[in-house]
Parts: structure tokens; sequence; C-alpha cells
């Protein structure tokens, strides 16, 4: 699979979101990624389900990748208004029960993913693999933009690219947090796919977009 960009709306100029979501569309980026918080399955509160439901009729070719940090995140998928296209990553620790959870985001045509924050081991995918479409590896602890790497999170991605490999199925491996232009194509040669664009890459201070993008998008194919 080639590598694809996702870049973090959270990170992006907040007074200026439909011109940021336009750029990186016309540049030919895959998804946007969206996280939503509900201040207590982590301890901060960012994008709104109304703002995420607005991002959808904006997008030509660019996909949502939605990232709910919330607790019993269905309550949201119609106020998100999610359905074909979008994938949508749950944490495991938010649903009492998550195999329904994933279902529901099935039957709605958006594509099931699994996220697991730095604490949460990688053999808890093993369970969902028939349901799935993705796993995304949290790379910082979920909630804030601008944190280092956690230890140990190469060894993760490996991991769970091994699990992948191994089950024979169809599942991308998406990864969020401190991606820098330093890391991200050693992420990338531990086999993630899909890679989370923040402050510390397309967002930082100082680069216009276009250049950003392209260059990250080179650096992750
Ligand atoms: C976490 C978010 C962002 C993202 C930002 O769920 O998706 O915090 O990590 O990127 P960085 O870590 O580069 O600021
Ligand atoms: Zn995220």
């Amino acid at each position: 699979m080639r590598g694809m960009l996702s870049p973090s709306l959270m990170c992006a100029d907040i007074l200026n979101l439909q011109s940021e979501i336009e750029a990186l569309d016309n540049l030919g980026v895959d998804y946007i990624h969206l996280d939503f918080m509900d201040g207590k399955f982590v301890p901060n509160i960012t994008l709104d389900a109304s703002l995420i439901k607005a991002v959808k009729p904006v997008l030509k070719n660019m996909k949502r990748d939605i990232h709910i940090m919330a607790y019993e995140p269905q309550q949201y998928f119609d106020r998100m208004n999610i359905g074909e296209g979008d994938i949508v990553s749950v944490h495991i620790e938010a649903c009492e029960n998550l195999r329904d959870v994933l279902n529901i985001i099935r039957n709605r045509g958006a594509m099931p993913f699994l996220a697991i924050s730095p604490d949460t081991k990688s053999e808890v995918i093993n369970d969902f693999l028939d349901v799935i479409d993705g796993v995304l590896v949290m790379t910082v602890y979920p909630g804030f933009a601008g944190q280092p790497i956690v230890e140990g999170s190469f060894e993760k991605i490996a991991k769970v690219r091994k699990i992948i490999d191994n089950s024979g199925e169809d599942i991308i491996l998406e990864v969020d947090g401190h991606v820098s232009w330093d890391l991200c194509h050693k992420m990338r040669e531990y086999g993630a796919d899909l890679f989370v664009a923040g402050s510390s890459s397309v967002y930082s201070k100082g680069m216009k977009i276009d250049e950003a993008v392209n260059k990250m998008m080179e650096l992750i194919k």
C-alpha cells in the first residue's frame, strides 16, 4: 500500500479552517484527521461534532479521518453524519461493547478503525481483526498536539504490522502523534501506511502548506 497523509485539523489555523481544508484537498491529500474529545476520556476538548459534520460537504476528493477520544462514541455518529468514505477510530477503553460499536460504524458504510493508546497492548487487536479496516497506533498520549514521541513506539508499530500481516486481512496501519519530519520515514519503514501530520510536520511554523505537504508525501511514499 502506498503511504497516505492525514493532516490534523486541530493543528491548522482555526480562524481559517475552510481555506485550510480546501488547500489540502487541492494538493491531493487523501484524508483530513479530525480529533473529537469529550473532556472525560481525555482531558481536553477540540473540534466539536457539528464542525466535523460541516467539513463533509466541503470536501472534493479528500475523506474524513475521524478520531473519537470520547466514551461511548456511537452517541455522536448522527451528529457527525458518519457514513460512506469516513474512517472512524474508536478506543477500546471507551466502549462498553467494542464489537457492537465497530459494527455500527461498518453498517453506516464507514471504515471502523481501532485506536490503541501508548499504554494499551497491541494484542488487543487480535479479537477484532475480522471487523476492522484499520488500526490507529497512538505514538503520543491522546489529547494534545506537540508532545514528544512515546518510547517504544517503533516496536509497537512493528508488532502491529506483524499481527496485521499474519492475519492476511486488508487492514491499514495509521500512526498518530509526533509524526515529525525526522521520524515519519522511519515509521514508514516500520510498517505505517497512513500518517497523521500535525505540529511536528506539515503545521510546523514558517512553512507554506503546499511545500510542507509535498515534502511529507515524498518522505512517506
Ligand atoms: C492527537 C492528534 C494530534 C496530533 C498532532 O490525537 O491527532 O495531537 O498528534 O500532531 P503532533 O503530535 O505532530 O503535534
Ligand atoms: Zn488523532
